[in-house]
């Protein structure tokens, strides 16, 4: 895994990530300073390099980082998001990286110019909570920095649990001190043996009433969470994945063709089983912007007015997939589906 990316597929609040309808170039954003905050783990901070302000984003943002050519990954925003300065991510340098972490701590260097996009939230606090119950596993604490940020200025109820294997592997400790001495962030060391960690089962097997659930963190840490609050209500659990889950995909040997019409135009395409909507768009000369290609960071996310698409990502939630539809991976049940585009 390289970093915190997304993946939120409870969320009620609502995305704001921008539906792809045409090219978005990066911003070119200096990377002003590089810091320790733990073993293996490293903070990149990106400025304006004009000391202009940085768009601005909400709390559970992530940015595309282009680290080299062809190299793109999402990483969450663990700034504070009313600071529009900087825009501040955090990168574990870990072995099973496809790459990405260990080019960002090994070529970026201060003072390059890097292409970072504009943020996008896939993993927005909800409106309706009335307590935020946040659980990080390791370098998943990203989002929750911002996240924390923002209901400490709203005074709002919330209580952090991160689960970490030491002191020394713990990121963000001095901004989560004063946090951890006020009773509301509870950090805990496993050792590496989870066993000896937070027992999540008995956290969270009485959900409070109003209370919303957001975690993130590695493989483990995401099953054992998505098991323990299994009962909490629909769509008081909000989630977001380093990168796509495995073994819950279809199977792309039953795929079908279907077509796809452009709303604008009414042009109509085939889709043919081995090829993506995506592909198809650009083969007829669309500019479609993609990153992770999966279904897990949004970026591709697309409007359509008609037709039931085969919603194949692990970002929307209900209410957002009767509006929505993720083009690089989703496909269609009926034909054609209208895309407004
Ligand atoms: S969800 Fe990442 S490009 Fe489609």
């Amino acid at each position: 895994m390289d970093a915190p990316t997304l993946t939120d597929s409870t969320q009620s609040g609502a995305i704001d990530t921008t539906p792809s309808a045409g090219p978005k170039a990066p911003l070119s954003l200096r990377l002003n300073a590089v810091t320790y905050e733990a073993e293996d783990i490293l903070g990149f901070e990106f400025v304006h390099p004009t000391g202009a302000p940085l768009p601005a984003y909400t709390a559970g943002a992530h940015v595309d980082v282009q680290i080299a050519d062809g190299l793109i990954r999402q990483y969450s925003l663990a700034g504070d998001p009313a600071d529009r300065g900087r825009y501040l991510i955090a990168v574990l340098n870990d072995p099973a990286s496809r790459g990405g972490s260990r080019a960002m701590h090994e070529t970026l260097r201060p003072g390059q110019l890097v292409k970072v996009s504009e943020p996008r939230n896939l993993f927005p606090l909800a409106a309706d909570a009335e307590r935020h119950m946040l659980l990080a596993g390791g370098i998943g604490v990203t989002p929750m920095m911002a996240i924390i940020e923002e209901l400490e200025r709203r005074s709002a109820d919330w209580e952090l649990h991160y689960c970490t294997r030491a002191p020394e592997k713990t990121a963000f400790a001095s901004r989560l001190a004063p946090h951890v001495a006020a009773g509301r962030a509870h950090i805990h060391h496993d050792g590496g043996d989870p066993a000896k960690g937070l027992d999540i089962k008995g956290l969270l097997k009485s959900p409070a009433p109003g209370t919303h659930l957001y975690y993130c963190g590695p493989t483990g840490f995401m099953t054992a969470v998505a098991e323990a609050a299994a009962a909490w209500p629909d769509g008081t659990v909000h989630f977001e994945y380093f990168a796509a889950p495995v073994g819950d995909k279809p199977d792309a040997g039953d795929n079908q063709a279907f077509q796809i019409q452009i709303r604008r135009t009414g042009e109509i395409l085939e889709v043919p089983a081995d090829k993506t909507i995506v592909d198809v768009l650009r083969n007829a000369g669309h500019y479609i912007d993609t990153s992770c290609e999966d279904g897990f960071c949004g970026t591709c996310l697309t409007p359509f007015s008609g037709g039931e698409p085969d919603h194949r990502d692990t970002v929307l939630d209900d209410a957002d997939r009767k509006r929505y539809v993720l083009i690089c991976c989703s496909r269609a049940k009926t034909s054609p589906l209208i895309l407004d585009l």
